[in-house]
C-alpha cells in the first residue's frame, strides 16, 4: 500500500467528493457534512439515486460470487473501489476461494485512508491497494503486476468509474489498454449510469448538472449504445447489458435502475 502521510493534506472536506457521497447514499458513516448536504440535494432532485447505489453494490456482489464460484476466477483488479463497505470484493471472493488475489485502485484520499480495511486478506490470498488515477492505466498495470499474475485470467472491475472519464475516446482507450494486458479467459465487469429513457435515465440530467457545479470529480452518463461499445472485442455473458439490478437478479432485486451493468469474457 502507498504511504499515507499526505492523506490529511489531500482530504478536502469543503467540497463534496464522490467516494464519500456514494458512501452516504449506501448508508455508510465515512462522509462529512458537505457530502451529506450535496447527497441530500441530489437525492431530492433524483430520488432513485440511493436505489442505484445499492443496486450497483448488489450487482458487484452477484458478479464476484458468480465469477469466483462458477468461472473459477482467482484474480480481481477493482478500479474505482469506493470506500470499504460490508461486502468488499476480496471478502466476497475469498469466502468462495480463500486463495483469491485482489488489487484495489482508487484516487480519493479518503479511500486511501480506509484502505487498511481493504487489506484484510485471508492467509492463503492477497490484497493490495494502489492509490492511482484511472486516466493512467499504464501506471495501474505496472503496479498491479506486483500482485497479480497477468498470464492467468483476471476479472477487471470498473463499476461506476468510467463515468468520471469525461472524454469518451479516452474512456474506451482505458478499457482497451487494461483488457489488452490480461489474457484470454479474463473478464470485464462494468456498471455505468445512463441517460437512456428506457431505464428512466433522463431524470438525472439536472442532478448531474448540479453535481458538476457543486462537487467533485465531474461526472457524465452515456447512452446504452456507447456503454455497449466498451465491450467491443469481448463476449457479453447472459443476460447482456441490462439494468445492473436485473443482471442475475435474485428475489430481492429491485426493478430497473438507470445504471447499466454487464460482465463479458475476453475470447
Ligand atoms: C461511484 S463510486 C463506485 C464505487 C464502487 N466501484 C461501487 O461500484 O460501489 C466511484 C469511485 O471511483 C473513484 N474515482 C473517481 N474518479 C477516479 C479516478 N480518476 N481515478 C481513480 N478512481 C476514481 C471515486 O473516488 C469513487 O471511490
Amino acid at each position: 500500500m502507498s504511504d499515507t502521510p499526505d492523506v490529511p493534506s489531500r482530504l478536502n472536506t469543503g467540497v463534496a467528493h464522490n467516494a464519500r457521497v456514494w458512501n452516504y447514499w449506501i448508508g455508510g458513516k465515512d462522509n462529512y457534512e458537505v457530502d451529506q448536504q450535496v447527497g441530500e440535494h441530489v437525492a431530492g432532485m433524483f430520488p432513485i439515486i440511493r436505489a442505484i447505489a445499492r443496486a450497483d453494490r448488489d450487482f458487484l456482489g452477484r458478479a464476484v460470487r458468480y465469477l469466483a464460484a462458477e468461472r473459477g476466477v482467482r484474480q480481481f483488479l477493482d478500479i474505482g473501489t469506493g470506500l470499504p463497505t460490508v461486502d468488499n470484493t476480496h471478502e466476497i471472493a475469498q469466502r468462495i476461494a480463500p486463495d483469491a488475489r485482489i488489487v484495489y485502485v482508487d484516487n480519493d484520499p479518503i479511500v486511501l485512508a480506509h484502505a487498511r480495511t481493504l487489506l484484510t486478506s485471508t492467509r492463503e490470498g492477497v490484497t493490495d491497494y494502489i492509490d492511482a488515477d484511472v486516466h493512467d492505466p499504464a501506471a495501474i498495470l505496472e503496479r498491479a503486476t506486483r500482485t497479480l499474475d497477468f498470464t492467468k485470467p483476471v476479472a477487471v472491475m470498473m463499476l461506476g468509474i468510467l463515468n468520471f472519464v469525461l472524454d469518451y475516446d479516452k474512456a474506451r482507450d482505458i478499457v482497451r489498454q487494461v483488457l489488452a494486458a490480461v489474457p484470454s479467459g479474463s473478464f470485464l465487469v462494468l456498471t455505468h449510469p445512463t441517460f437512456d429513457d428506457a431505464l428512466g435515465g433522463a431524470g438525472q440530467i439536472p442532478a448531474m448538472k448540479f453535481w458538476n457545479e457543486n462537487a467533485t470529480p465531474p461526472i457524465t452518463a452515456r447512452s446504452g449504445t456507447d456503454i455497449a461499445a466498451f465491450f467491443d472485442g469481448l463476449e457479453l455473458l447472459e443476460p447482456g447489458l441490462v439494468s445492473c439490478s436485473q443482471w442475475h437478479a435474485d428475489s430481492d432485486s429491485p426493478g430497473a435502475v438507470p445504471q447499466f451493468g454487464a460482465v463479458a469474457v475476453k475470447p
